[in-house]
């Protein structure tokens, strides 16, 4: 009998503290201080695991990204005031019983011990929900909270990052399942064969181990990877089981989607592996001038200098200010920065001949994610052509303000993909693993 083989696509709610606009917590339904307020992500929480999400993510950056205080102080989301994301989910965990949790934490700015001893200890908490968004840090204000070294340089940070996922998933492995026995009568609280030392010797890092923590439900919490430049990709391709991108047209979605599949495959990865979400920045209205309405209330709150910053930091931290604002972008140098996102930009505003102004609002609403402005039918159909013509596995929610726009998304959106038979495969599922449809922990050698 043939396999029957239903895709189903996977749902994510990203989660700043206000909205993903820039300019969000100005807005009137906006609470503004939400970024330090459990219980406006307890609320989140509740709502996505609801509507049926598989998970939740929080972003995450060990500094305030910018030292122009006066720009910053336009902002709610440049990491000025959010919580440590893992203490968050902890929380999260406790009040939840199906959603994914996956936070960000950088290679470049941890250990490995570190990693793979919190995302344990979340994956206990949370009986086999938890994930990590490998990220290796594009904000160099992150360099300057963690002593006297410039920040490392692109092939520096994915050199480390490649050893770092090495030693966290060596040390997932350092117990086995059963390694527990807990015989009162013995007197035997672990066996001791059922336990190793890692005794990582390496060019980054020096790790013997055992974990301190027996094997978790997941064995391996669910990693995602979300850098798209070509060290990125080959890192995902290796190592990820689920790739976010930054995506904002059909074409570049597919061949990205492609090509990293393909590098997957051949690396031995199993077919479909790693699962490809790309972000997408819903407007929704009853009508499409309703939700353009929606866009052009928040562009009108976003201030020029918050603007023109966050377009400066996304552009690899270059300074615009010789040059007008209603003229065209200048030459943009490689930085030393994130490199798919500036390159995005750059061919955003080339191919469409945006205007510096242009290209801050854009980057103030989307920041080189997809932007749907329409109907929830309108908003349904983008989501669907991306995911049936082999652009998307899924997609990241970025809502552009917090609660609301994520209830529009629930509310409008949610009903309409599931009536089209997209959504719900794993939602029976305990673990993220298993709901999202991805191969179990490779068994410890
Ligand atoms: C959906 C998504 C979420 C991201 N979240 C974070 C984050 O929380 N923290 C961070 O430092 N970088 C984050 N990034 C940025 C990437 O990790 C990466 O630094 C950036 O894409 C540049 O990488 P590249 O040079 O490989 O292109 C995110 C990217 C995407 C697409």
């Amino acid at each position: 009998m043939g396999r029957l083989m239903l895709r189903h696509l996977k749902l994510g709610a990203f989660l700043y503290p206000t909205g993903y606009h820039v300019a969000a917590w100005r807005h009137p339904d906006v609470p503004a201080g939400s970024g330090t307020e459990f219980g406006f992500y307890a609320g989140l929480a509740h709502a996505a695991e609801e509507a049926g999400f598989d998970f939740l993510f929080l972003p995450d950056s060990q500094a305030i990204r910018g030292d122009d205080m006066a720009a910053l102080s336009r902002t709610a989301i440049r990491y000025v005031a959010q919580f440590e994301p893992l203490t968050l989910l902890s929380g999260l965990a406790a009040i939840t019983s199906r959603i994914g949790l996956i936070a960000s934490i950088s290679t470049t700015y941890f250990h490995p011990y570190h990693v793979a001893r919190m995302m344990s200890s979340l994956d206990h908490l949370s009986h086999g929900r938890a994930g990590w968004n490998l990220v290796t840090s594009q904000n160099k204000y992150e360099a300057f909270n963690f002593g006297e070294n410039p920040h490392p340089s692109h092939a520096e940070r994915y050199d480390r990052a490649e050893e770092f996922v090495d030693v966290v998933r060596g040390l997932w492995d350092s117990w086995s399942e059963d390694a527990f026995v807990c015989d009162k009568k013995t007197g035997i609280f672990f066996d001791p064969g059922g336990v190793r030392q890692l005794k990582h010797y390496g060019r980054h890092f020096a790790v013997r181990g055992p974990l301190n923590l027996p094997r978790s439900p997941q064995g391996h919490p669910v990693i995602c990877q979300a850098g798209s430049s070509t060290a990125g990709r080959r890192l995902a391709a290796r190592t990820a089981d689920v790739v976010f991108t930054a995506q904002d047209n059909l074409g570049d979605a597919k061949a990205f989607y492609a090509d990293v599949k393909a590098s997957a495959a051949s690396m031995g990865r199993r077919e479909g592996t790693p699962l490809i979400l790309a972000g997408v920045c819903p407007y929704i209205g009853v009508t499409r001038a309703e939700a353009q309405s929606k866009l052009d209330q928040l562009h009108d709150l976003v201030h020029p200098d918050a603007g023109i910053s966050l377009l400066e930091g996304q552009l690899g931290e270059v300074d615009l200010s010789g040059h007008p604002v209603d003229g065209p972008l200048p030459p943009i140098p490689e930085t030393d920065a994130g490199r798919s996102r500036r390159d995005l930009l750059v061919a955003t505003s080339r191919r469409e001949g945006l205007t510096i102004r242009h290209l801050y609002l854009r980057t103030a609403s989307g920041r080189g994610h997809l932007e749907v402005i329409g109907t929830p039918v309108e908003v349904a159909d983008t989501m669907e052509e991306w995911f049936s013509e082999g652009a998307a596995d899924g997609f990241n929610i970025m809502a552009p303000i917090l609660p609301g726009g994520f209830t529009d998304f629930t509310e409008l959106v949610v009903p309409e993909l599931s009536r089209r038979g997209l959504l719900g495969a794993g939602e029976a599922a305990p673990m993220l693993r298993e709901r999202l449809g991805l191969a179990p922990a490779p068994p410890r050698r």
